[in-house]
């Protein structure tokens, strides 16, 4: 699928976001290996620390229907600036998806690519933990 159709699907996820505490809302798409697309928004609670990111909601969605390997993931927010990935999901992504490329849109369309690795380095994974 090409990027203006990602960024329109990208757009309409951001826009159902329920963000009535924040008015933030961000949306993100999650690519897997065999080009299946994952939608998420971030999903708030009047309990504060329970509300869950947008990337998580997409990366657990695609968890939770069995896939494993991931190329990509685009994050838009609503204040046309680029929205990088909480530290909280950069842990997750590193531990489902290390190699995935991470991809930052603006409302007007501007681009950011860089790596997760490059955003987590040095990451704690499962490889430090004891057999
Ligand atoms: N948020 C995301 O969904 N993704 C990010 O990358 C950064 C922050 C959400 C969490 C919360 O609902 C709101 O944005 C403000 O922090």
């Amino acid at each position: 699928m090409n990027e203006k159709k990602i960024f329109e699907i990208l757009k309409n996820t951001r826009d159902r976001a329920l963000a009535n505490y924040s008015h933030f809302k961000v949306g993100a798409v999650i690519i897997s290996e065999d080009e299946k697309i994952f939608t998420g928004h971030n999903i708030e609670s009047s309990s504060y620390g329970l509300t869950v990111c947008a990337e998580r909601v997409a990366l657990f969605k695609a968890l939770s229907e069995g896939i494993r390997k991931f190329k990509k993931i685009y994050i838009l927010a609503e204040d046309n600036d680029f929205c990088p990935p909480c530290g909280a999901c950069r842990q997750l992504l590193i531990e489902y998806a290390p190699d995935i490329e991470v991809i930052l849109f603006t409302d007007d369309m501007k681009r950011k690519q860089i790596k997760l690795k490059e955003l987590l380095p040095l990451a704690f994974t499962k490889n430090r933990l004891p057999e």
